[in-house]
């Protein structure tokens, strides 16, 4: 049920290592984006991705992890992604790309979950480098991450209190998300 599905569909940041993702698999998540709503059509998102261990292990070091969590930040115990797909703005066809590249990023995280493949969008991490390793031409600018892999936690939603937006852990394996209620969303209707 596609609601149960946005509901499983958590930000994740321990995976199994030992399991790998195929191109095939990655390609047929980002393939999902050519179907996306996106700007007067332009479609101006493009994707990379690194699946080999040694590509997201030069990825690893770039990526800010879980900002509320000060010490020991995830992932634990060397669980790291499995691959990454990085989302990117391709200029030369367009420059109003934040709504069109969240829509991809949406898409994609869903449509992995949907095969019991976790991620987490990485928004903090260093642009310039990532355009380095991916020897990524002029016009095309980095803007997410989304790390990926078959999951090795449980993130668990909770009602807010007292406005913390603050996600925390409960132990290694547990990772907690408080979310404001629908009251809270919903400012008005008529
Ligand atoms: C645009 C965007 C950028 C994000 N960047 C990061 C990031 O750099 N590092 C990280 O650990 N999580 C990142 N996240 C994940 C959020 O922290 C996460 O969505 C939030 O804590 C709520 O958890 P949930 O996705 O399980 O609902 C990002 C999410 C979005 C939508």
């Amino acid at each position: 049920m596609f609601s149960e599905l946005v509901k499983a569909t958590r930000s994740f940041r321990n995976f199994d290592p030992s399991y790998r993702l195929s191109d095939e698999t990655i390609r047929g998540l980002i393939e999902l984006c050519r179907y996306t709503p996106s700007t007067a059509n332009s479609q101006s998102i493009k994707f990379a991705y690194a699946n080999s261990e040694e590509s997201c292990a030069k990825i690893f070091p770039m990526l800010g992890w879980a900002g509320y969590i000060k010490e020991n930040k995830p992932p634990y115990d060397g669980n790291v992604p499995a691959a990454y797909i990085l989302v990117c703005y391709d200029t030369d066809l367009s420059n109003e790309l934040e709504i069109d590249a969240g829509i991809c990023a949406q898409t994609i995280v869903l449509g992995a979950m949907d095969k019991g493949i976790a991620a987490c969008m990485i928004g903090s991490f260093n642009k310039e480098k990532a355009s380095e390793l991916f020897a990524l031409p002029d016009n095309i600018k980095p803007r997410l991450f989304i790390a990926l892999g078959k999951p090795a936690e449980t993130v668990e939603v909770v009602d807010i209190k007292n406005g913390d937006v603050k996600y925390y852990r409960e132990s290694k394996v547990k990772h907690i998300v408080p979310k404001r209620t629908l009251d809270e969303l919903l400012v008005k209707s008529m």
